[in-house]
């Protein structure tokens, strides 16, 4: 019998529960996977609390690598025993699965299962963030928030690579060495000094060209207070909550700014847009543009805690939940 990580009610870490499920044959265009690794992501607090509401009961978790272990009918291009992953599709928390197979990429030899569910979700939304929501160009100073956890460390690796001057916000003096190691050139402890000072500090007063935000409601307004005139704040995350209803004419004092609330179902909705942003995280990984740091592992049946860790800001760079 399978196992996987089902709740039938949104709220705490405690409604996560291993449970045995049953796996039946592929549909059409379904393969089953057999998973080895499931990546954590933010977005499974926020479904688990029903921040995103998704329908109960569900196996949660979005982002997974395994091997195809059966084929259902019309699909073409997979086979029983192509190792592969998928970044955005629910249902990833578990040991056996089916799954679109127009979701899937397969792997490159050198990417491991464990590092593909470390980087499919979190490196695809640095790619589409750094290349279509504000494309960096060299010499841009951008800031980045969580700059040691998992999407963060990826952003500001890959910012670097493209000429950025990056300024990365942390919640500590451990996670500030991170953030330096992943290219920071400044960090801002922002628990405790003021972002929009540190920032014009750092920038000879002129601001940041674009803001990656992903802390929501806690810092939106810090972010608008470090862009430059026609900078970019791309709000893409929550965890501090939901940024609070705003008026656009909040924008015109501080220097015709631009917000947006991007997310990667859309940048990945058609299989052009899935491959092209693959190619392009999987190729920066092979040229050791991008490390995939995998710093927390634990069992798939344990994903109650890592959640826990992940919320208590306790984690850094990527953890992994392992499903065998
Ligand atoms: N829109 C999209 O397409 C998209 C896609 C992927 C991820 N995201 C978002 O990107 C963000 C990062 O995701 P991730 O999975 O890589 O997580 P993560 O950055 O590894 O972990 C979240 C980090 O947020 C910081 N944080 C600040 N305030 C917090 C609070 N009140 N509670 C908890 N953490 C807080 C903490 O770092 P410090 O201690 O350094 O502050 C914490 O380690 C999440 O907001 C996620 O929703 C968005």
């Amino acid at each position: 019998m399978t196992h996987a990580i089902r709740i039938h009610s949104f709220g705490g870490a405690d409604v996560l529960r291993w449970e045995a499920v049953e796996v039946g044959a592929p549909g059409p265009g379904q393969v089953r996977l057999r998973q080895t690794a499931c990546g954590l992501n933010y977005i499974d607090v926020y479904q688990r609390e029903g921040l995103y509401p998704i329908e109960l009961p569900a196996v949660v978790g979005m982002e997974a690598a395994g091997i195809v272990d059966a084929v259902g009918p019309d699909v073409s291009g997979f086979a029983v025993g192509d190792r592969v992953a998928y970044p955005m599709t629910l249902g990833a928390y578990a040991q056996t699965r089916l799954i679109a197979a127009d979701r899937l990429v397969r792997l490159p030899e050198t990417v491991s299962d464990r590092q593909a569910a470390a980087v499919m979700l979190k490196g695809l939304t640095a790619h589409y963030l750094l290349f279509r929501t504000y494309p960096v160009k060299p010499g841009d100073a951008i800031l980045v928030y969580a700059a040691a956890g998992g999407v963060g460390s990826l952003l500001c690796q890959w910012a670097k690579h493209l000429g950025a001057r990056v300024i990365g916000c942390v919640g500590s003096e451990e996670k500030a060495e991170l953030a330096r190691a992943n290219g920071c050139d400044h960090t801002i402890l922002y628990r405790d000094e003021d972002i929009p000072t540190r920032v014009r500090a750092f920038t000879d007063g002129e601001g940041v060209a674009v803001a990656y935000d992903s802390v929501g409601k806690a810092t939106f307004m810090a972010s608008l207070d470090s862009l430059r005139p026609f900078g970019v704040l791309a709000t893409y995350g929550n965890a501090s909550g939901k940024v609070e209803p705003f008026s656009p004419a909040i924008l015109a004092p501080k220097g015709s700014l631009y917000v947006t609330r991007p997310t990667l179902a859309t940048h990945i909705a058609t299989r052009a847009l899935l491959d092209e942003g693959a190619t392009r995280l999987f190729g920066a990984i092979v040229d050791g543009k991008l490390h995939i740091q995998i710093n927390q592992t634990y069992a798939l049946a344990d994903a109650a805690q890592a959640q826990r860790d992940l919320e208590a800001r306790k984690t850094t760079g990527s953890t992994v939940l392992l499903a065998e």
